[in-house]
């Protein structure tokens, strides 16, 4: 046996053909789908037998298939942790059974010894941007936000919240009136959408903050249903940069998105394999780029781009 995750050199673990666990958290968002797809095309690439198991975005349906990929002996697990607390038992487990665990896109509360790495983003880094760009728009103006959380106790909810409110902050002219959780999904998004504008009357909300693009597209449907014109009448700023909400933003009813890469495993895979050669030990945590989008950005030629790579 050897220490997990030690600084030093550790025994060569198999050479090819590695079989991965993926313990994904569902299909909820167009972004979802695409990690799963590219995911999928990195360790079919890298020649990787991959696992998957979807949770249907509950965390029992995530600790079992984190146990079953114990219980088969998998040379390595992803994890895409639908909350941020309740891991360190199934974690303990791996690590016992001496099988590295890569945290993907989402963040936990243990301790980080429990995982060989995390890939993802600045999260809080994401929500401050989106503020930020708001306070640019609006300038002097009173602007009552209505903000469309995501999962409740996910690490993106958390600290997308956390930092929007950091990039507003200090100006008193901008007001969150509204905040609730649309579970990171369309359909949500649309139904909270549609509950903010009759508590509102419509007529006083000047922005929405989405925690992510799918549940912006939902409430969009939502404003156009309500007569109001969404992107003019009511900013839109969101996050992922799913190909659909460049078409939203082309029409002119989105004004703003931070993208998040779905590109996750190839960092995974590269961290692992060095891992697997070498027992070379990656930083705890390796960030992927967050880079904002405006009407400026030409998106309906991001959005052709976009549109095949499986969102
Ligand atoms: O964890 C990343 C978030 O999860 C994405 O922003 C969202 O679309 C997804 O469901």
């Amino acid at each position: 046996a050897y220490a997990l995750f030690a600084t030093t050199a550790l025994a060569a673990l198999p050479a090819a053909a590695e079989t991965v666990g993926f313990a994904q958290i569902g299909s909820e968002s167009g972004w979802r789908a695409a990690e799963t797809t590219v995911t999928r095309q990195e360790a079919e690439k890298r020649g990787h037998d991959l696992k998957f198991a979807d949770a249907q975005q509950k965390q029992e349906n995530q600790i079992k298939a984190v146990k079953t990929f114990i219980a088969q002996g998998v040379d390595a697990i992803l994890l895409a942790p639908v909350v941020a607390t309740g891991w360190d038992q199934v974690l303990q487990e791996a690590k016992e059974a001496e099988i590295p665990v890569v945290l993907l896109d989402r963040q936990v509360d243990s301790s980080e010894d429990l995982y060989l790495t995390a890939v993802g983003s600045d999260l809080e880094h994401e929500g401050r941007v989106a503020g930020e760009w708001l306070v640019q728009q609006v300038g002097d103006k009173t602007c009552n936000v209505v903000e469309l959380q995501g999962t409740t106790g996910s690490s993106p909810a958390i600290k997308r919240k956390a930092g929007f409110e950091a990039g507003i902050a200090g100006h008193d002219n901008i007001k969150i009136t509204r905040s609730q959780t649309g579970d990171f999904t369309r359909t949500k998004g649309k139904e909270v959408m549609e509950s903010f504008l009759k508590a509102e009357g419509g007529t006083e909300i000047c922005a929405l903050y989405a925690h992510n693009d799918d549940m912006a597209v939902g409430a969009i449907q939502a404003i156009k249903e309500a007569g109001k014109k969404p992107g003019t009448d009511i900013l839109v700023v969101s996050i992922d940069a799913v190909p659909d909400i460049f078409q939203a933003m082309a029409a002119g009813e989105a004004n703003a998105t931070v993208e998040l890469t779905p590109n996750m495993a190839g960092p995974a895979f590269d961290a692992l394999e060095a891992y697997w050669k070498n027992g070379t030990v990656p930083p705890k945590f390796i960030q992927t780029e967050s880079k904002l989008y405006t009407q400026a950005d030409d998106p309906q030629a991001i959005y052709e781009s976009k549109k095949n790579l499986g969102y």
